[in-house]
């Protein structure tokens, strides 16, 4: 399995508290040096939409490239993905809801408008060596629309696929989805692109987040995002909350005996500094709990003679 680390920029975007620049470029640098491939840095959007990345550029152009690491930056318009490449962005994200409502109250245009401005960035990024990747947000469901047509987040993987984007992530922006829902999306979408171009973000708003990710992965899907400590949240989704912690999924995995490639100890102590960082505690349980092989001793009157 393949694990996308979103914490820097889905993690800290609803934060009210000003993460320093610093601490940010620190943040990734820890997590590009427990085992991260891919990690998403930061967004380029409107500073007035998030100001808790505002600081982009800076973090992208501060943060020490490892080598082997793809280093995302989310992208809503043309303006952002100029922004995106001048701070060497491997990766755009490019994102627009499966919801013409959601679409419109976080992105402030109609998704025909997303769509247009994501043409424009093919074009712009057509002789560099940057990836693009298509996001359909509230794929499993809309806080305000609340159903979400399958077959119209099937038409949207068909519609980036045909403007020429390599990767493809269906979001739960809200954890609205369900496990069977998830599998049978799963196995339509696997249908158009391949396993290593498709990738699961779901947050835990619902308690149903490493449910949906058991489902997608028996489903045939490898590529999955998630945040340390559970941290995230779009801030114009009204009850948007965390997407699936980082460790809680890395913990699983092992316990399955599905290899992440991650220092799940390296992510637990990260995560344990989030609250010294963020003023609050965070979601994430593993963190919290220990892991599975972290045993306690035990009472003296338990103990057999
Ligand atoms: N980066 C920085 N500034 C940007 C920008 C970008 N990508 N896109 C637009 N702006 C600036 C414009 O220059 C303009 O600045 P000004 O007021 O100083 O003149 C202002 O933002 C308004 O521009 P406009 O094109 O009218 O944008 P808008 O107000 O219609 O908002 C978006 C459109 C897409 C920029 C905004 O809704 C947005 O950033 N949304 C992202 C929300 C998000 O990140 N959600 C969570 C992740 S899914
Ligand atoms: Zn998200």
């Amino acid at each position: 399995m393949i694990i996308q680390e979103v914490a820097p920029r889905d993690g800290l975007q609803i934060e009210p508290t000003w993460v320093e620049t610093d601490d940010k470029v620190a943040l990734i640098d820890s997590l590009s040096n427990i085992g991260f491939t891919r990690i998403e840095a930061g967004s380029f959007v409107s500073p007035k939409a998030i100001p808790a990345l505002r600081d982009g550029e800076e973090v992208f152009l501060r943060i020490t490239r490892k080598p082997g690491v793809i280093y995302v930056g989310l992208v809503p318009n043309a303006r952002g993905a100029e922004r995106a490449l001048e701070a060497f962005a491997d990766e755009l994200n490019l994102v627009m809801s499966a919801s013409e409502t959601h679409n419109r109250a976080n992105m402030r245009m109609s998704c025909d408008a997303s769509l247009a401005g994501f043409g424009g960035i093919v074009e712009l990024t057509r002789h560099t060596r940057v990836l693009l990747n298509g996001t359909v947000a509230t794929a499993f469901g809309c806080p305000f629309e609340g159903h979400i047509d399958e077959d119209r987040v099937v038409s949207i993987i068909d519609a980036y696929l045909a403007l020429g984007m390599t990767g493809i992530t269906l979001a739960d922006t809200t954890g609205m989805a369900n496990p069977r829902q998830v599998s049978r999306i799963v196995k339509r979408a696997l249908g158009r692109v391949g396993p290593e171009a498709l990738t699961l973000h779901f947050h835990n708003t619902r308690g149903l987040g490493l449910a949906n990710v058991l489902a997608a992965y028996e489903a045939g899907a490898r590529r999955f995002d998630a945040s340390l400590g559970g941290l995230g949240g779009c801030p114009f989704a009204p009850g948007a909350s965390g997407n699936i912690c980082t460790e809680d999924l890395a913990n699983m995995c092992e316990e399955m005996g599905i290899p992440h490639g991650i220092d799940l100890d390296g992510l637990i102590a990260l995560s344990r500094g989030l609250p010294a960082l963020l003023g609050h505690d965070v979601p994430g349980q593993v963190a919290k709990a220990g892991r599975n092989r972290d045993l306690h001793p035990a009472p003296e009157y338990a103990v057999a003679a």
